[in-house]
């Protein structure tokens, strides 16, 4: 258990370290794996938008863990939640190794971490804009809002959305990963491709300004790179539709500590303060990021 602060609303009071088992590990896009976890302590606290920091024991390079969102839990023979279910896309020095690593390997892993989506309430159409990896957070979302799985310890209640909707986006068809995940989930699918070679051609900003045009959107949660959900954030804005967003700010510690993960927060006061992703994030109301300082 971490030391509680009086300060940050998600000081990780839940979290907990642990050695677990890979399970299975599978290739489901271009560069991207989901990999599973038998870890069932974890499993059953985990909520949608919360992330686990995630190192391969042994190794002193790289020695820092790195931070992953959830992707699902998946139930046991008892079932009750036993599994966690991580997706990545190869980058660099970790997930590099990570893809090489076999069922029946262990990895250290610490979780639960940060505060995780929170539904506005009973909505008529939730829409989730993702832009590359930033996908990982919606499917265990989409199931929860479409009321197909409950999440936490205990189980959260969560007012049903009537209608979910992904709006996907990525540089082309080979690095879509999980739509059938998010098919199984309930979500409707708008797709963006760079080049064209599935759904629209072009960005996916452009798909979520169509998809305004034509329909009432009650709440947008986004996550991907920043220039994209600045955009999306913009978007939201211009219709006050309320708009949550995702930060993959790169982090060292994950538990408050180094404060390598700052970004620009507006107060109430209309001034803006750093604060950490790790434990005020990853999830923040779109209008108190301040983009550019
Ligand atoms: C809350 C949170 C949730 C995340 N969830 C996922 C997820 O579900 N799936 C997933 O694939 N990734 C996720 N990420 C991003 C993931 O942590 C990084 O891709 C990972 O740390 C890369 O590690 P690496 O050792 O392979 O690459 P490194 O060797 O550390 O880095 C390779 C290159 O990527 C850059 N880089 C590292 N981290 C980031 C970042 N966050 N944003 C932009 N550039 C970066 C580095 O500067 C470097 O140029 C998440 C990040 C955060 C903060
Ligand atoms: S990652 Fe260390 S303070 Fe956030």
């Amino acid at each position: 258990m971490m030391v509680a602060s009086s300060e940050a609303p998600f000081w990780p009071d839940d979290a907990a370290y642990w050695r677990v088992p890979i399970v299975d590990q599978r290739l489901l896009a271009r560069d991207t794996y989901r990999i599973r976890l038998r870890a069932p302590d974890l499993a059953e606290r985990i909520t949608p938008g919360q992330f686990v920091m995630l190192r391969i024991p042994g190794l002193n390079d790289p020695l820092l863990g790195r931070p992953f969102a959830l992707y699902d839990t998946i139930d046991g023979h008892d079932g009750r939640a036993c599994d966690v279910d991580i997706v990545y896309l190869v980058k660099g020095k970790m997930t590099r190794l990570l893809a090489d690593a076999a069922p029946g390997a262990e990895l250290e892993v610490w979780g639960p971490l940060g505060n995780g989506f929170i539904s506005p309430g009973p909505l008529r159409h939730a829409v989730f804009v993702a832009g590359g990896i930033g996908q990982t957070p919606f499917v265990a979302l989409a199931r929860e809002l479409t009321g197909r799985r409950r999440y936490g310890k205990p189980p959260r209640e969560v007012p049903a959305a009537e209608r979910v909707t992904l709006c996907y986006g990525a540089r082309s068809r080979d690095f879509l990963a999980g739509l059938d995940d998010f098919q199984a989930a309930g979500c409707r699918l708008r797709i963006a491709t760079e080049d064209g070679s599935q759904g629209a051609k072009g960005l996916v900003t452009d798909v979520l300004a169509e998809l305004l045009e034509a329909d009432d959107v009650d709440w947008i949660a986004t996550c991907g790179p920043e220039p994209m959900m600045e955009a999306v954030a913009d978007l939201a804005a211009a219709r006050d539709i309320p708009c949550h967003v995702s930060l993959e700010t790169p982090m060292a510690c994950g538990i408050g500590a180094c404060f390598s993960c700052v970004v620009p927060v507006r107060q109430e006061d209309g001034q803006w303060d750093y604060k950490r992703t790790c434990i005020e994030g990853p999830v923040f109301d779109a209008k108190r990021i301040v983009w550019e300082i």
